[in-house]
């Protein structure tokens, strides 16, 4: 084999991963599409829609302290194919659903998925890329959020299309015209089969296998995406610093890894706290209360995913160039100035003009070349192998707790403090993460994951 075909191997290999990150986009959106018309057919009262909504998030925080416990036992990859299999079930059992309760089961089901994926998927992919390709590598993934969120619209979209036709079939009719949010979730089956499917093919983590003293099947795996000569030097430094860590009893509660826990946990959290899933699930009626659109609901969360997706290119290409601090401090200059800005429009009252909208827009261009990718890339590459799983585990179980406290706390918010006090907490939320990232967080682009250890991983 040559250079250029261990770079194939590795990008299928890291492509195939990253997929799960578009069934953790497109579970989480589909959601916004289905609600109503759920609403709508069962009669739902406030509490019951409350709970099918954050069934999703219930299911995701099951997944993630599942993983964490999975990955270490029965390898990432079986992790995985678990995903997969829980987002085909949950579609399936979704659209299946005759009432609530089997729907909210399902639901929990497909956020199982989310959480499992939103741990594993980056992690496999920080375990097997190269130093110098793995912060483009993990973007890959947050990439695959954003084309989940744009499918589960537009697949939304089209099937409300559809639903305008007649059908000279009594099953269309029910299945399509009637009952349009079932054909809505079970959509999501079909990247779920192919997910598992092209897992089915990828290998194991050389780096887990190493830590089940599986060392032979770890070296032919790193054979097949390393020149000879590179996989032998990786993984003697692989063993190198497995031993060093088992030696020295590496634990979460270890002191050496509190600085890469307190980092990891705070740059999850503030990523949430940024507002971003407010401004990508609420923009549209943002826009609507602000007089600009009216009833374009769906072209302006269209026009946000595709801004989310196209600035994910940005980090691609220059985050190993560039580097990850550089990318955060600039990124967070974007976000911070368009917060400030839109909640001084909200504050004087000027929000018909399209200057709200350029705004916004902004926000999610510069979310979306750092704070997106980039707190996905340092989550997964700051800790040793002996402890990775547990502590992305207890990160990311962090971002999804703050990702239900934005939920959950920002439609009072704007109702109780107003549009423009909203922006500005999540401003301010966004400063402090700019003085973090410039005071705490360590530059970490091109090193090893074993060279990591030794940048953050002090001695204790
Ligand atoms: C965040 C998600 C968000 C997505 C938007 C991810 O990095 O973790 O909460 O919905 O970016 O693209």
């Amino acid at each position: 084999m040559n250079n250029s075909s261990f770079a194939h191997r590795i990008n299928y290999i890291c492509f195939t991963a990253s997929l799960g990150g578009l069934l953790f986009g497109f579970d989480t959106a589909v959601i916004s599409g289905a609600i109503n018309l759920v609403k709508a057919q069962f009669s739902l009262d406030a509490l019951v829609e409350g709970w099918l909504v954050s069934s999703g998030l219930a299911g995701c925080i099951i997944g993630v302290f599942m993983t964490g416990f999975l990955s270490d036992r029965i390898g990432r990859k079986k992790t995985m194919m678990l995903s997969a299999w829980m987002f085909l079930i949950s579609g399936i059992g979704c659209s299946l659903s005759f009432s609530m309760v089997p729907l909210i089961i399902a639901r929990i089901i497909g956020g199982i998925g989310v959480g499992i994926a939103s741990v594993v998927s980056p992690m496999y992919i920080a375990e097997f890329a190269p130093a110098d390709k793995r912060g483009r590598m993990i973007s890959y993934y947050q990439l695959s959020i954003t084309v989940g969120i744009l499918l589960a619209y537009f697949s939304n979209a089209l099937l409300v299309s559809l639903s305008q036709n007649n059908f000279e079939s009594a099953v269309l009719t029910w299945f399509i015209k009637e009952e349009t949010w079932r054909p809505m979730f079970l959509v999501m089956s079909i990247p779920s089969f192919i997910f598992l499917i092209m897992v089915l093919k990828i290998p194991e983590s050389p780096r887990w296998l190493v830590l089940i003293n599986k060392r032979d099947k770890a070296e032919r795996i790193l054979n097949t995406v390393r020149a000879p000569k590179q996989a032998e030097v990786e993984l003697q430094d692989i063993e190198k610093a497995a031993k060093k860590s088992t030696g020295e009893k590496i634990s979460l509660l270890s002191k050496s890894i509190r600085l890469p826990l307190l980092i990891g946990i705070v740059l999850a959290v503030l990523q949430q706290l940024s507002g971003i899933n407010a401004i990508i699930y609420y923009g549209p009626s943002i826009f609507k209360s602000a007089g600009i659109a009216d009833n374009n609901a769906l072209l302006f969360q269209v026009i946000i995913g595709a801004v989310n997706l196209l600035f994910t290119f940005i980090a691609i290409r220059s985050v190993d160039k560039y580097g990850r601090r550089f990318l955060l401090l600039t990124g967070l200059t974007g976000i911070i100035f368009s917060l400030l800005f839109c909640g001084f429009l909200f504050y004087t009252g000027h929000t018909g003009s399209i200057l709200l909208l350029f705004l916004i827009l902004l926000f999610i261009a510069c979310f979306a070349f750092s704070l997106g990718p980039v707190t996905w890339i340092i989550i997964n590459e700051i800790f040793p192998t002996a402890v990775r799983v547990k502590a992305v585990s207890i990160c990311t179980l962090a971002l999804w707790i703050a990702v239900w406290i934005v939920g959950q706390f920002f439609p009072w918010l704007l109702e109780k403090a107003g549009a423009a006090v909203t922006f500005w907490i999540f401003a301010a939320f966004s400063i402090i993460n700019f003085f973090f990232c410039l005071k705490v967080v360590k530059e970490t682009k091109g090193k090893s994951l074993e060279e990591m250890e030794s940048v953050f991983v002090v001695p204790h």
